[in-house]
């Protein structure tokens, strides 16, 4: 009894290890999945592959699914492949292989293989592109923002805008959904798309290109000329000007708007690409400009700037200072004057004009920044025989405007006939000589009577004396 029991022992051991023996051989396999990745889109191929690195013949394989097998079929079983052909989200889950081999004693399967788990997701939406501001026309220098939109993703996202096909790659921030122009430019003009791709699956997943908005940006309109009426740039204090803005073709203007530094000016009609300022002051000086704008594809576009103009201001021009040497003004016949006219301050350019009471006499353009001038003029009595008035101005030339300014004090100048001086010397002599004559006869006459006082101190004192008693006494009484 002892040795069947011992027999039977030892049968079950042998089987055990024969058993044993074979878990052995039948190693446990892999299970592979053909990409690098395992998140696929709902739609897409799948290839599961159970691998062994076993040298015998293997009668077949089965492909569990959380599980639960797989497949099946005869012809699948002896591959060592599964093939999902078109993915559904129903075939996420967690895959596994074995491998089985038959024998004389039957059907061996090996160990499952360790999971590998595949997720399938939705092929992300193709997003749209949407403008904004949406515009049948841009103009230059105005702002654009493109947003991609699409349904939330719960994943991480890049984007990128293409504009005629071509990646465009002047956006930096790849998460933003918005692709921001802040000056268009004519060149910015195209057919603009977008598309973003879902990351964080171990593979990028691009959305599809979404559908063209095309923007159109068109140049601005040529700068508009701008005049000032009068068509100088200096003007004095008090005086009117007008502004005017002409756009260069005859194009359909709806508006016209003036600038004085930047600042638009508002007057009656400055719609009208008429701007008066009257009465200017010092404030008004100052760099001014237009622009026009007009209607094309049912937008107002703007025109250039055009040219800056500058606005000088200046107060009234001071009167000169006259003066003639010699300071007396009074000059013999065929005698020299020095006529003196001097500026109150320096301009670019000076004229000066030396004017009597009814002719200019004579006008002098001295150097660059003088501010005086001198001329010498020989007088003839034949010119006048008069007491003549003489005075200057001058013309002074200021950012392109020649001013004259007011008069100078006017000089009385005399031209004496040189005969009538003689005489007048003569005269003068011949006074000085009755004068001399008149004062020795007054000296005669004062010693003459000195002597005559002598003599009747002498004879008539008595007389005086009495004279004089009778005065006081006439006092007292
Ligand atoms: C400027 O215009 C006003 C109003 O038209 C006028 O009264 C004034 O005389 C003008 N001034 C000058 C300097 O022309
Ligand atoms: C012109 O401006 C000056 C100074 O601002 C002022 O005194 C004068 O009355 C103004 N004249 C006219 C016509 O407005
Ligand atoms: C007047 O000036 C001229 C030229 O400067 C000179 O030739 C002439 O002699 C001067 N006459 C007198 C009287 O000084
Ligand atoms: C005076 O008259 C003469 C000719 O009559 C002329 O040459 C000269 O320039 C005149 N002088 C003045 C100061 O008017």
């Amino acid at each position: 009894m002892y040795n069947v029991v011992q027999l039977f022992f030892r049968f079950c051991l042998c089987l055990l290890a024969e058993l044993h023996l074979y878990e052995a051989i039948l190693q446990r396999p892999n299970i592979m999945i053909s990409a690098r990745y395992a998140t696929y889109l709902t739609g897409e191929s799948v290839f599961l592959e159970c691998q062994t690195t076993a040298d015998f013949t293997i009668h077949g394989y089965k492909f569990f699914k959380n599980n639960v097998e797989v497949g099946g079929g005869m012809e699948a079983s002896t591959m060592n492949k599964y093939r999902i052909r078109t993915a559904k989200r129903s075939d996420a889950g967690s895959y596994t292989c074995l491998y089985w081999v038959s024998d004389a004693r039957g059907r061996q399967e090996s160990e499952v293989s360790l999971p590998e788990s595949v997720s399938i997701i939705d092929q992300p939406s193709t997003p749209s592109l949407s403008v904004k501001p949406q515009q049948s026309l841009y103009f230059e220098g105005e702002t654009v923002t493109l947003e991609c939109e699409h349904p939330i993703v719960n994943s991480q996202i890049s984007y990128q805008f293409y504009k005629d096909t071509t990646k465009l790659h002047s956006y930096l921030d790849t998460r933003k959904s918005e692709y921001h122009i802040s000056s268009l430019s004519t060149k910015d003009s195209g057919a603009y798309d977008c598309e973003y791709s879902v990351l964080g699956h171990q593979r990028t997943i691009p959305s599809g290109k979404s559908g063209k908005q095309s923007i159109a940006v068109t140049a601005l309109s040529t700068s508009p000329l701008m005049k000032f009426l009068p068509s100088y740039i200096t003007f004095i204090t008090g005086e009117n000007l007008t502004m005017e803005c002409e756009a260069p073709t005859p194009v359909d203007v709806t508006i016209y708007r003036f600038y004085k530094e930047g600042e638009e000016l508002k007057g009656p009609s400055s719609h009208k690409g008429i701007y008066k300022l009257q009465n200017v002051t010092k404030e008004d000086q100052s760099e001014y400009t237009c622009m026009y704008w007009s209607p094309k594809s049912k937008r107002e576009i703007p025109s250039t700037q055009s040219a800056i103009r500058e606005l000088y201001i200046i107060d009234p021009l001071h009167p000169p200072l006259f003066l003639v040497d010699p300071p007396s003004g009074r000059i013999r016949d065929g005698g020299n004057v020095t006529l003196y006219c001097a500026a109150p301050e320096e301009y670019e350019r000076t004229k000066f004009h030396f004017l009597n009471a009814t002719d200019e006499i004579i006008s002098v353009s001295p150097y660059k920044h003088q501010k005086t001038a001198a001329v010498t003029i020989n007088m003839r009595k034949s010119n006048s025989t008069s007491a003549t008035n003489y005075f200057c101005q001058y013309t002074a030339e200021i950012k392109g405007r020649l001013l004259l300014s007011p008069k100078s004090p006017q000089i009385e100048i005399i031209v004496i006939a040189a005969g009538s001086f003689l005489w007048l010397i003569a005269i003068g002599v011949s006074a000085g000589i009755v004068v001399l004559l008149i004062l020795l006869s007054l000296i005669y006459w004062v010693l003459l009577a000195k002597k005559d006082k002598k003599k009747d101190t002498e004879e008539a004192k008595p007389i005086r004396n009495s004279r004089a008693c009778l005065a006081i006494q006439s006092a007292v009484s």
